[in-house]
């Protein structure tokens, strides 16, 4: 791509993995993390202490990209600086602002989770998580800007639960999914058409043939020719 991508928590574990796939591909990285910079190809990023919660830190490693990566650890508090709504809604708005404070218009790819839309589910009761995640995702479709909301589901380092991956939409499912298969999903959606303008959960299922991103994407609804939620 022409201008640096940008990854919000690409010092975590599916942060990691979208680094070094971008990497692979030749992209200028950035990753912007709290703490200090991962050790692992540390050398081959830009690194920017930066915290979503703190609009400041933002501007200077969000100016002029061509995607952005958000994959941040929400926070369960009810209220205050570890709170979901301070991640992941105020953080996410605030990246949002940033990222296109001078005209850029990147593609924005979200990290959120299948849960998202059913409310009495008792991951709601940790800080309204999901329905600050919801709020996120929504501001993401909302900004204008080309988007990818993916939702994994449970998360796993190894193919614990196959090896090919299936992606849904209506958030009804349940299932795991492997860390580098939603690494790839975001990836890929930077890259292809077919990625855009989507929000799909994302499992894995017995099998193993490699995914074919281009048909994967292309079997889902576009957000615009259905109801998100
Ligand atoms: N566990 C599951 O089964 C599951 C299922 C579905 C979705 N998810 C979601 O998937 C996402 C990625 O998961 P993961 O396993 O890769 O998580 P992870 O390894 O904990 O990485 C999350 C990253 O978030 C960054 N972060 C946290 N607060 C931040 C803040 N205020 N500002 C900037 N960066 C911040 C952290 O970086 P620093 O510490 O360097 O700041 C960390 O690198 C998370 O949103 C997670 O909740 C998890």
């Amino acid at each position: 791509m022409d201008s640096p991508i940008a990854v919000i928590g690409g010092n975590g574990r599916i942060g990691r993995l979208v680094v070094d796939k971008l990497l692979d591909r030749g992209e200028r990285v950035r990753v912007l993390g709290r703490g200090p910079r991962a050790a692992r190809r540390a050398g081959e990023v830009e690194y920017f202490r930066a915290d979503v919660r703190d609009p400041g830190t933002l501007a200077a490693p969000l100016a002029g990209l061509s995607a952005l990566v958000f994959s941040v650890e929400p926070g369960t508090s009810d209220s205050g600086p570890d709170s979901p709504e301070a991640t992941m809604h105020r953080g996410v708005l605030s990246a949002l602002a940033a990222a296109t404070a001078d005209g850029s218009r990147p593609h924005v790819a979200l990290v959120s989770q299948i849960y998202v839309t059913r409310k009495s589910h008792s991951m709601n009761s940790y800080g309204r998580l999901l329905d600050w995640r919801l709020a996120g995702e929504d501001a993401v479709r909302g900004s204008g800007l080309p988007y990818t909301v993916v939702r994994p589901s449970w998360l796993t380092d190894r193919h614990a639960a196959g090896s090919q991956v299936r992606l849904e939409q209506g958030d009804t499912g349940e299932g795991k999914i492997c860390r580098d298969d939603v690494a790839e999903a975001l990836v890929n959606a930077l890259y292809l058409p077919e990625g855009s303008g989507l929000t799909f959960e994302i499992y894995n299922e017995s099998g193993s043939a490699a995914s074919d991103w281009p048909r994967l994407f292309g079997a889902l609804r576009h957000d615009s020719a259905a109801v998100a939620r």
